[in-house]
């Protein structure tokens, strides 16, 4: 049905007569006044004319023209915030030989594991992948390529790609496989490499090491976002923000799938994430499942503790000595696990900010059944709730705060850590591949202190704390201070690792007999402290 407009242009004071679609009735925006005048509508508008932002009805529309071999740039974390029908679309157009950028590839049957699962995707450019078996199985096959890319530098890539800022200097990775080059990319079915990643340029600036990394930009973005209006300006809910904004603006054309699209107006110009210039597409997706990857709630007060394990013991007395490393306003990034466990002992009489670097400064507990959120999980992808005064942010951002050395303390754990204070936590070559995730990043930003916590030993006994790791650095003399639950060493980055304390019962003997490097004890050496 065709309405039969005078449009007035109040601001403008000009005025026209059209014939319109109700298509484009709902285009035009600010419609400030309405009067019948014989058979006309006459509208006072403001009239906005729409720039970029197309919107679609069906989604395989949106992304039909993306040829084979394209660069897509998906966004999400884990799968928080993924742009699940624009994937399913892609299953739908069959488009093939894809590079996708993505900060992780989904789980087996979820996310950008679809296009996994039906070869569909060439090369992956990810911070971690962890989760997902196919992918693990394609790569070390050799029938996918990876480029595993530290969260913080994959995040500031995209960012420069979208400010057009070709490459920049990050001191994450200096001394790691990701400097170095020969990291593969592409093993051949043998396990030998087939493709090997590049050596990247290193500069000193003010006495630290610097690498080169260049900016990515994407043919098309797929993004998420919770609500656009009409006039495609973009927000985002809760920590599905992550990658899609830097991601927004780093493609030629980006396509946004969105929960609601609502009037101009309806969100205040400053509270509005991506402004339309960034957005072409915009579609309403027909419905979301907002699948959680690790559903994590509080325990019930009545639930009786599990009777305890040795390993269980030995975790919890980790945790303990670990919980005392906060101080009163500290803000803290903690690793999965025994780091983020140590917070349950944060004592009452202090308080500390917790970052989550998927984009959250102020990270409270688990939540209870009724207040789990899809669209608010932490870098673990545990469902979690945050504390008042909290906010969330976007990827880029997070690894800017971390990057510039804003957080306090980092705790995270270890594979293996050197008398120098390298660490290693993100690889077994050929043999287990998760990706760095944001570890890189975190160990290589000045001004924090880094705190491994781990078991003294591996499985078998086998040393962990060592006068070199032989296994791909996460870091070069970055670690502070190891904690296990025989002992604790501070670490000095040119003299090496001295022992300060030591568990009730055993000696600092016992301790070299275990531990597979040289070690000063300190003239103040002591027990074991625990909260
Ligand atoms: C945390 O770091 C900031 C500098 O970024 C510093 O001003 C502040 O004193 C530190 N706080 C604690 C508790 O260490």
């Amino acid at each position: 049905m065709k309405h039969a407009l005078i449009l007035c242009d109040c601001v403008r004071a000009k005025s026209c007569i059209v014939l319109v679609s109700m298509a484009t009735l709902q285009r035009i925006t600010f419609v400030k006044s309405v009067t019948i005048v014989g058979l006309f509508k006459v509208c006072c508008i403001q009239w906005i004319k729409m720039r970029n932002s197309q919107f679609y009805t069906d989604p395989t529309d949106a992304v039909k023209d993306i040829p084979s071999g394209a660069t897509i740039l998906v966004g999400g974390f884990g799968l928080c915030g993924i742009p699940e029908n624009l994937i399913n679309s892609l299953l739908k157009t069959g488009v093939k030989s894809l590079t996708a950028v993505s900060n992780n590839a989904g789980v087996d049957n979820f996310g950008l594991g679809l296009l996994l699962q039906t070869k569909q995707i060439k090369r992956m450019i990810s911070s971690y992948v962890g989760e997902n078996i196919e992918f693990e199985r394609q790569y070390l096959s050799g029938e996918l390529e990876v480029e595993l890319t530290p969260q913080g530098t994959l995040a500031e890539r995209i960012r420069a790609g979208g400010a057009g800022v070709p490459a920049f200097f990050t001191a994450t990775g200096y001394g790691t496989l990701i400097q170095e080059g020969g990291s593969p990319i592409k093993y051949n079915k043998d396990g030998t490499i087939a493709i090997a990643s590049e050596q990247r340029e290193v500069r000193e600036f003010n006495g630290r090491h610097y690498i080169l990394e260049k900016a990515i930009t994407g043919d098309f973005a797929l993004i998420k976002a919770w609500k656009a209006d009409k006039a495609g300006n973009v927000i985002f809910r809760k920590t599905a923000r992550n990658f899609n904004q830097p991601m927004c603006k780093a493609a030629k054309v980006t396509i946004v799938e969105v929960e609601e699209v609502v009037d101009v107006g309806t969100f205040a110009e400053e509270d509005i994430h991506i402004p339309s210039i960034y957005i072409h597409r915009i579609i309403k997706g027909g419905s979301y499942e907002k699948r959680i990857e690790r559903r994590t709630v509080q325990k019930a007060q009545a639930e009786k503790p599990k009777p305890k394990k040795d390993s269980d013991i030995v975790r919890e007395r980790i945790i303990r000595r670990a919980a005392l490393e906060f101080e009163d306003g500290m803000y803290a990034n903690l690793g999965i696990g025994i780091p983020m466990l140590a917070s349950n002992f944060i004592q009452p009489d202090i308080t500390v900010h917790l970052q989550s670097e998927n984009g959250i400064l102020g990270l409270g507990p688990y939540p209870t059944e009724d207040e789990v959120d899809a669209d608010l999980i932490n870098a673990g992808k545990e469902t979690v709730t945050v504390l008042p005064g909290a906010s969330y942010f976007s990827s880029d951002e997070s690894f800017a705060m971390i990057r510039g050395g804003h957080i306090n303390l980092t705790m995270l754990g270890a594979m293996q850590v050197s008398k120098m204070g390298d660490l290693a936590n993100w690889m077994i070559p050929g043999k287990m591949v998760k990706g760095m995730g944001g570890a890189m990043d975190l160990v290589a930003s000045a001004g924090t202190k880094v705190v491994v916590t781990m078991e003294h030993s591996a499985k078998g006994g086998k040393h962990k704390i060592l006068d070199t790791c032989n296994l791909p650095l996460t870091g070069k003399q970055c670690v502070d201070r190891i904690i296990t639950e025989k002992a604790v060493f501070d670490v000095d980055k040119t003299k090496g690792l001295t022992l300060i304390e030591v568990w009730e019962g055993l000696t600092p003997e016992d301790i070299k007999a275990c531990t597979g490097a040289h070690f000063a004890v300190s003239p103040n050496l002591r027990s074991m402290q625990q909260v």
